[in-house]
């Protein structure tokens, strides 16, 4: 499709007088919750929840994007690793083009640096993004399902690398972060605690239901290794190094055995401890086309096991069943302790 056709056919961000589209026409049919944590909830294709106002972006990558052989995905649910996985990525492919101390992660945020396809591309460039943040191959993040991802991306010769985590852990990192940047306030109190675990248990939040989202990659995995990375947050808690060797491999740019410093340079540089003090990222904001957010509020605490100072035993065993009767017979199972790593 021409670039001049596209323009014509994208509306990215509405005004009152934009004529209406199929957009406007789907949206009142899709069924809708509130989500006072986060915005106006719809679910798409029967088992995809996002927030009534990321669904034309989501679509428009969906349609438009063009992926080519040599990009790299970084894919997640929110809050499962996403800025690690970017930082350490980034570092991997640009690691002959900085040293370590001139690396821009100090003074970017990996998000700035690994734009997401939803939100961060200008809506018109999807068709052919420039590379303007390495100098290697292009990289790209997205927390859309893989059943979601364009055709293009489905066909192309891309890397993907998916990073999850144990669910509870992704249920509690997810809320403090959505009641601090909220997307949208309709004036009633947040949701509580229970109500809120209450929905995610049913799959309702944003980007959920979590099993949807982490069977599809991982089926996708286990078709086509080559093709889909699979990783896990505590994994990469336990043993950085080796997947930062896993990481540099799967996307045929493979470390020598003189390039131990590089790693261990990459791996200090990417800690928890390290980016959250950067200046950047204590008091910078990330700004997406539709959705602004501070910097500080993608570093929490980086820990496994947070959960369980939030939720209940009772709350845990809720989860357990629903989990385990989602997962059972995939051979995906989850650490949820410090212990376990
Ligand atoms: S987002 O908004 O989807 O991009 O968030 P995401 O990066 O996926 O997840 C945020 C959680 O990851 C923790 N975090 C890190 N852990 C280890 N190392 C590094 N460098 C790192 N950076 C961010 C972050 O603190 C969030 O987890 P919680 O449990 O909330 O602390």
């Amino acid at each position: 499709m021409e670039k001049k056709e596209l323009e014509s056919e994208l509306v990215v961000v509405k005004n009152d007088n934009d004529p209406m589209d199929e957009m406007d026409e789907l949206v009142p049919n899709l069924p809708q919750e509130r989500s006072r944590e986060g915005g106006r909830l719809c679910l798409y294709s029967n088992n995809f929840w996002t927030w009534v106002k990321f669904l034309r972006p989501i679509l428009n990558s969906q349609k438009y994007f063009k992926a080519h052989d040599t990009d790299i995905i970084i894919s997640t649910l929110p809050k499962s690793g996403t800025t690690w996985l970017k930082a350490l990525t980034y570092s991997i492919v640009n690691r002959n083009n900085y040293s370590i101390n001139q690396s821009p992660l100090l003074i970017s945020n990996p998000h700035d640096l690994v734009p997401r396809l939803e939100f961060q591309i200008n809506q018109e460039d999807l068709i052919n993004v420039e590379n303007t943040n390495s100098a290697g191959p292009r990289i790209f993040s997205t927390h859309v399902p893989y059943h979601l991802l364009s055709n293009s991306l489905h066909k192309s010769k891309c890397k993907v690398i998916y990073i999850c985590r144990n669910p509870l852990d992704h249920f509690t990192s997810l809320r403090p972060f959505l009641l601090e940047n909220e997307f949208e306030n309709d004036g009633e109190p947040p949701l509580s605690l229970d109500e809120s675990f209450d929905m995610f248990c049913r799959g309702i939040y944003p980007y959920g239901p979590f099993w949807e989202h982490v069977l599809g990659y991982w089926n996708a995995h286990l078709r086509n290794p080559d093709k889909l990375l699979f990783l896990k947050y505590e994994d990469l808690q336990q043993d950085v190094v080796l997947y930062v060797k896993k990481i540099a491999e799967f996307i045929g740019l493979g470390f020598s055995e003189e390039e131990d410093d590089v790693i261990k340079g990459i791996v200090q540089l990417c800690t928890f401890e390290n980016m959250k003090n950067l200046e950047v990222n204590k008091t910078g904001i990330f700004s997406g086309n539709i959705i602004e957010v501070k910097n500080c509020s993608f570093f929490r605490k980086g820990q496994v096991g947070d959960w369980a100072n939030y939720l209940t035993p009772e709350m845990k065993e809720k989860f357990d069943k629903i989990i385990e009767a989602k997962l059972q017979g995939f051979g995906l199972k989850f650490k949820y302790s410090a212990k376990d790593i």
